[in-house]
């Protein structure tokens, strides 16, 4: 035990107020774990428009903060309510950049052209909160490209400034892939000095990449499962940083997110027809029923159900699926319901894919928590094909609710997924190698014919998966271990 630290959590999205994909998730959960260690932690997100206030007992905390960005000082108010567990969650309210139809994009899925600069203001209004509140932070906690400037600016910005005397940063990489590489114009406005816009800094290839930036500056930086972290180390899973990460040596680590099982556990789960657990599935064969129904899929109880919750875009693998859907729903009875948005061109093949298919596909565009629980609870089988995955959420999920997850073996598929053994009948999923859609047709061939002619093994691996535990306990210890470090690793510490 390390005794307790003041945190500053900073992150772009948080559940329940605004969501995205995992990285809401996390923001959600880990820091109500850590406050239950003992630790004294605030959450600090924008205040998007699609935030509901009266939902969430929103509240003005500050009426009005001045805060330092690109040159000029603007006056932004801060909101607050808290978590369940009792974290304090402020919301910067500046409605220039925050009220928008999208968190990063439009309707078009066009990006904000001014991301950079509405993310960089909120870190800095992250760090302006602290003054207003005499809240110095042992931890400044980032995450993703986004809030990547924090560490930097502890070093240059807040050098002189006593409440962040012992202030050491944490970046959290939920995904390497996402860099933040702008145009400089948009490094000159974080108002960061020149002498860190260099290729060991901020710089690459004349643009700025804050992601890299955070990597080199952080005290500490992690990412979301140990095998993703081994292959961002490579030059093939690396994105151009791997160097950087490599560098790092025991400043980057590996640590597997955990589910919150008070939302994702079908015993308890609100949002599904029937509740059932590893000891009485009855429950399980209702969600099937009331799924398929409410999908308008044919085939009835017999027919295996194969899940699908993603954004729909090249990570994810879904290209790779367009490639062998049709020949997977001609050669075996499985039907799919899938719920997705992202890539256009991938949006409008499932789209076109359930019209082919009647009965057979049901296909959703957009977002929706409700379905994404009944597709969890409802199906057999839930496919996640990525091409690269940091840690992945969905396929946790399907563990606790019995739908044996059919996915790729990378990142943190590959660690929390075992393959099944159908000699000893061991395992929790079934996985493959290859990206291609030769790979995804044959495993999901392979747990068809499991799920028809293996029954007893199938009913084996759905006791195995349930039994499965990731609890946020866990690695809310390995977050604890990681900031101590980040502390006594820090530049000029002397502690
Ligand atoms: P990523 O963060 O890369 O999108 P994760 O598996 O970590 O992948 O997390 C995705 C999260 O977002 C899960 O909670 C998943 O249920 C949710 N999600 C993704 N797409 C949708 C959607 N279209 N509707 C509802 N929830 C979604
Ligand atoms: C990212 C990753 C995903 C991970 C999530 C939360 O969005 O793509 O694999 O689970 O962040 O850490």
């Amino acid at each position: 035990m390390h005794g307790n630290l003041n945190i500053l959590f900073v992150s772009a999205e948080c559940v329940p107020f605004a969501k995205s994909g995992g990285l809401g998730d996390v923001t959600g959960a880990l820091p109500q774990f850590l406050k239950k260690k003992g630790h004294n932690i605030i959450i600090v997100m924008p205040m998007y428009s699609v935030i509901d206030r009266r939902l969430h007992n929103i509240e003005t905390a500050v009426r009005e903060m001045h805060v330092e960005t690109g040159g000029e000082v603007v006056s932004c108010a801060v909101l607050t309510t808290s978590l369940p567990g009792g974290v304090q969650v402020y919301f910067i309210d500046y409605a220039p950049f925050f009220e928008r139809p999208g968190l990063y994009n439009d309707s078009t899925h066009t990006d904000y052209e001014d991301n950079p600069e509405r993310f960089i203001f909120l870190s800095r209004a992250a760090l302006e909160l602290c003054r207003v509140f005499g809240f110095a932070p042992d931890i400044v906690h980032a995450n993703d490209w986004h809030t990547a400037v924090l560490p930097a600016y502890l070093k240059r910005v807040c050098l002189r400034d006593p409440l962040f005397a012992s202030t050491a940063s944490v970046l959290t990489v939920h995904n390497l892939a996402y860099q933040g590489r702008y145009d400089r114009r948009f490094y000159d406005y974080s108002g960061l000095p020149q002498e860190d816009f260099v290729s060991h800094g901020f710089e690459c290839y004349g643009a700025v990449n804050f992601l890299k930036g955070g990597i080199i500056h952080a005290d500490m930086v992690n990412t979301v499962s140990r095998g993703y972290a081994d292959e961002t180390r490579t030059v093939e899973g690396g994105y151009g940083l791997d160097h950087f990460l490599r560098e790092k040596a025991d400043r980057y680590v590996g640590i597997l997110n955990g589910v919150d099982y008070s939302l994702w556990d079908p015993a308890i789960d609100t949002l599904i027809p029937a509740n059932y657990s590893i000891n009485d599935l009855k429950g399980k064969s209702v969600c099937k029923r009331v799924l398929q129904e409410q999908s308008g899929l044919n085939g009835g109880e017999s027919a295996p159900l194969i899940g699908v919750v993603s954004r729909l875009v090249v990570q994810k693998g879904f290209h790779l699926l367009a490639e062998c859907i049709d020949g997977i729903i001609r050669d075996t009875d499985a039907r799919f319901v899938i719920l997705g948005a992202g890539d256009k061109n991938l949006e409008t093949f499932y789209s076109d894919l359930q019209t082919r298919h009647p009965g057979r596909v049901s296909t959703t565009i957009g977002y929706s928590n409700e379905l994404a629980h009944m597709i969890e609870a409802g199906c057999d089988l839930f496919l996640m094909p990525s091409l690269y995955e940091p840690c992945g959420l969905n396929q946790i999920y399907s563990l606790k609710y019995g739908t044996l997850p059919v996915v790729r073996a990378t990142g943190g598929l590959n660690d929390t997924v075992e393959n099944y053994n159908q000699v000893t009948g061991e395992g929790t999923g079934f996985k493959f190698h290859e990206p291609d859609g030769a790979a995804i047709y044959n495993t999901v061939l392979w747990a068809v014919d499991t799920y028809r002619n293996r029954s007893d093994h199938f009913a084996g691996l759905i006791h195995n998966a349930m039994s499965q535990h990731f609890s946020w306990e866990d690695s809310a210890a390995e977050y604890d271990e990681m900031y101590h470090k980040a502390r006594l690793g820090r530049v000029g510490s002397g502690t």
